[in-house]
């Protein structure tokens, strides 16, 4: 192993946007861009040890409390009807007076940045890089969506004969229901929610059952921002209760969902079978996401990507990497190196700024990766590496990072959302074989390659489905405004989260014709 291969990679250029001030750098950055954290003297997946003196104050900084209780189904109810009285006068408020109140909820959680990593360690298992990097990635959602808000109220004239006038406008739809998973209680939670308030809905927001207090800690900052409480309520409780009690309605205009498929799925189902209006269905789903690594690519700067991809949030991203395509003449170096790095990654408490990776989201998470281990195992799978736990060993939460290779070079038959890598192999006349074997899974969320070749790379690029590709670096931690973000197939339905068309799914066109 090469305890120092990442330090000796840490030169990249590093992209910064416009939009976030980090509180916790001595400079202004973002949109936030996560290679920033491949910095100076970092952990080994880049946290920048030298922020030290902000990461007293991260430290120093207390969880906010925050209690919660779950919905019932009849107080789920009670939220929508308050929800559907308040629609007219905030839908009336105008574009740019909502997209002021979201500029200040965006700098109330700026200056908040260190509580809520604190929350998001404390509840959601966010190690202080991810958490650092989901506040600035929730921060750009705010003002992204705000920057775009703020032009979208102008009534604007159309051409038409003489005699005619013709006015085109857009307005929100009614009540959004924004249905968020554990693994961006802040970001994806507030993308979601701030997206449908700007266009002019008013939204009942159900964070995930893991991560209640973060969901209610957040909405309690748009509610200090300006948002008029019936507006946007928090729902915290179980999926299916809250799901029963309202997607039958017909006052539900649209729903933002962001989780696994299945129950974007079911949610479709429910939707389509009410009585009422058609609904809009925004689904950003899971993915088991490529990358395809040929004989012309770096092995370190591969290994850098990998290990990021597939290990950083412990796996736990949508857009993780799940299966690493290597061409067969270069794959024993490349495993070779990639088991080395894993020995170097720390295993840790969330809060502890030198853990690389920390725990799943909670023990039954872990447990199911677990049988999804032993499963394949007992089918001939053969476990190429993995990083030891340690002390850690014990706790039922932890899973360690690993690498397999499935019998007969198979490709996963589902998403593992955790640290769980497979290896599969192909001939240098493969590639197109190899991506069509990846197109066959049916997701389009992330992929990527690494290769020298201009041509492999736009093959690569046409003929791959994914929503995201990525070329010659790690394929996460898509950056607001840089990278939209999102999938389509199993992956999800689009728009893309932190795209130029991502509001054009909240809103409502009109238009008048008048004789004149
Ligand atoms: P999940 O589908 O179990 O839950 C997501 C949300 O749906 C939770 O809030 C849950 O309470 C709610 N829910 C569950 N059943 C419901 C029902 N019947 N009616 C209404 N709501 C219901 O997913 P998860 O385990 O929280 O998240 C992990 C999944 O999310 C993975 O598949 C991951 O790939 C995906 N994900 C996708 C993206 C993306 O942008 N594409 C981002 C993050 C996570
Ligand atoms: N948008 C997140 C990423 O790109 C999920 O990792």
């Amino acid at each position: 192993a090469n305890s120092s291969f990442v330090h000796q990679i840490a030169d990249d250029d590093i992209p910064v946007g416009a939009i976030c001030q980090d509180p916790l750098n001595d400079t202004s950055r973002a949109m936030h861009a996560p290679h920033d954290l491949f910095g100076a003297r970092t952990n080994s997946l880049g946290f920048d040890l030298d922020r030290a003196p902000h990461l007293a104050r991260v430290q120093a900084a207390k969880v906010p409390a925050v209690t919660t209780v779950d919905t019932s189904a009849s107080e789920a109810r009670a939220a929508l009807d308050r929800a559907h009285g308040a629609f007219g006068s905030w839908n009336e408020a105008g574009f740019e007076t909502r997209s002021q109140i979201l500029l200040a909820a965006a700098d109330l959680l700026e200056s908040h940045t260190a509580e809520a990593m604190q929350l998001l360690a404390d509840e959601g298992g966010r190690v202080l890089a991810d958490g650092l990097s989901e506040v600035r990635e929730a921060v750009d959602f705010l003002r992204y969506y705000a920057m775009q808000a703020a032009t979208m109220g102008a009534v604007k004239v159309l051409p038409g004969p003489t005699g005619e006038d013709n006015h085109y406008w857009v307005e929100g739809k009614g009540v959004f229901l924004a249905i968020a998973p554990w693994n961006f209680p802040l970001a994806i939670f507030l993308g979601q929610v701030s997206a449908a308030l700007v266009s002019g809905n008013t939204v009942l927001a159900k964070p995930a059952e893991a991560t209640p207090r973060t969901g209610l800690w957040a909405v309690g900052l748009l509610h200090q921002a300006g948002v008029p409480h019936d507006v946007l309520q928090c729902l915290p409780g179980e999926g299916p209760v809250i799901g029963d009690a309202l997607l039958g309605d017909s006052r539900i205009a649209g729903v933002a969902f962001t989780g696994s498929t299945a129950t974007a799925k079911r949610i479709n189902i429910q939707l389509a079978q009410r009585d009422g209006p058609i609904a809009t269905l925004i689904a950003e789903t899971g993915g088991i996401n490529a990358m395809v690594v040929d004989s012309s690519a770096l092995p370190e700067q591969v290994t850098r990507d990998v290990i990021a991809g597939a290990f950083q949030s412990a796996g736990q991203r949508c857009s993780a990497l799940r299966v690493l395509c290597l061409q067969e003449d270069i794959a024993d170096a490349q495993i070779e190196m990639l088991t080395g790095a894993m020995q170097e990654l720390r295993i840790g408490q969330a809060s502890d700024p030198a853990t690389d990776v920390g725990p799943m989201i909670d023990a039954k998470a872990a447990g199911g990766i677990r049988q999804y281990l032993s499963a394949i195992d007992a089918n001939g799978a053969q476990r190429l590496a993995e990083t030891p736990l340690g002390v850690f060993g014990d706790d039922p939460r932890y899973v360690a990072p690993q690498m397999w290779r499935l019998a007969d070079n198979a490709m996963p038959d589902r998403e593992v959302f955790g640290p769980v890598l497979h290896i599969v192999t192909y001939q240098s006349n493969q590639l197109q074989a190899t991506i069509e074997r990846i197109n066959d899974l049916g997701f389009a969320l992330t992929a990527g390659i690494h290769t020298r070749s201009d041509l492999r790379q736009a093959q690569f690029a046409r003929s791959i489905h994914a929503g995201n590709v990525y070329v010659n670096r790690n394929q996460i931690g898509a950056v607001v405004g840089s990278q939209p973000f999102g999938g389509h197939g199993l992956s999800g339905t689009g728009p893309k989260a932190g795209g130029p068309l991502y509001l054009t799914r909240f809103i409502q066109e009109r238009t008048q014709s008048t004789d004149t």
